[in-house]
């Protein structure tokens, strides 16, 4: 591997997925700080920047769970979906879900003030940002980079 070589960077089989799941993790969690934030102190500016950090994770969530199919067909070559693996696309897939669920009612809630989500919203949220955290602890499993004892 040539650590300067575009081609070897951009190109490599599983790179894009290793890239890309940073995006709906640090903007799940983003999105739910800002609106802690919000609710917490009444802004609206705050209330805003976790709306639109929510939509981001909805559209990033998918690309990345896209690549991560890829991941697993050219990395792993296909490999049998059972333990740290099946967990992964299963924990994948649900946090996709959910992301592209509270954004739909966000976008779609009566009450236009964000600063004033529910407490339901709340608890779904943070159910969410478990369960990336929890697929992205599966996903360093799965790559090596998270060994038994580290
Ligand atoms: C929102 C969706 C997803 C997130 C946040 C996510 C997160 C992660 C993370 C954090 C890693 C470890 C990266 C590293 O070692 O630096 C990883 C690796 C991996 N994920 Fe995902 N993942 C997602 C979707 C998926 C899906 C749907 C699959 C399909 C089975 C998948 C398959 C893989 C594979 C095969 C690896 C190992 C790649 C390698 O070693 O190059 N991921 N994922």
């Amino acid at each position: 591997m040539k650590y300067f070589d575009p081609r070897s960077i951009l190109l490599a089989r599983h790179a894009q997925h290793i890239v890309l799941v940073h995006f709906p993790i640090a903007l799940l969690i983003s999105s739910v700080v800002f609106d802690i934030w919000a609710r917490w102190s009444g802004r609206t500016q705050q209330a805003l920047v976790g709306k639109l950090d929510l939509y981001a994770a909805a559209v990033s969530s998918p690309i990345a769970a896209a690549t991560g199919l890829l991941a697993w067909r050219w990395q792993l070559e296909g490999a049998r979906l059972k333990g740290a693996l099946l967990l992964h696309l299963c924990g994948a897939l649900l946090v996709t879900v959910l992301c592209c669920a509270l954004a739909w009612y966000r976008a779609n809630r009566r009450d236009r003030d964000d600063a004033t989500l529910p407490a339901g919203y709340f608890a779904v949220a943070i159910l969410a940002v478990m369960i990336v955290a929890f697929t992205a602890h599966l996903g360093g499993i799965v790559s090596g980079v998270v060994t038994p004892g580290n």
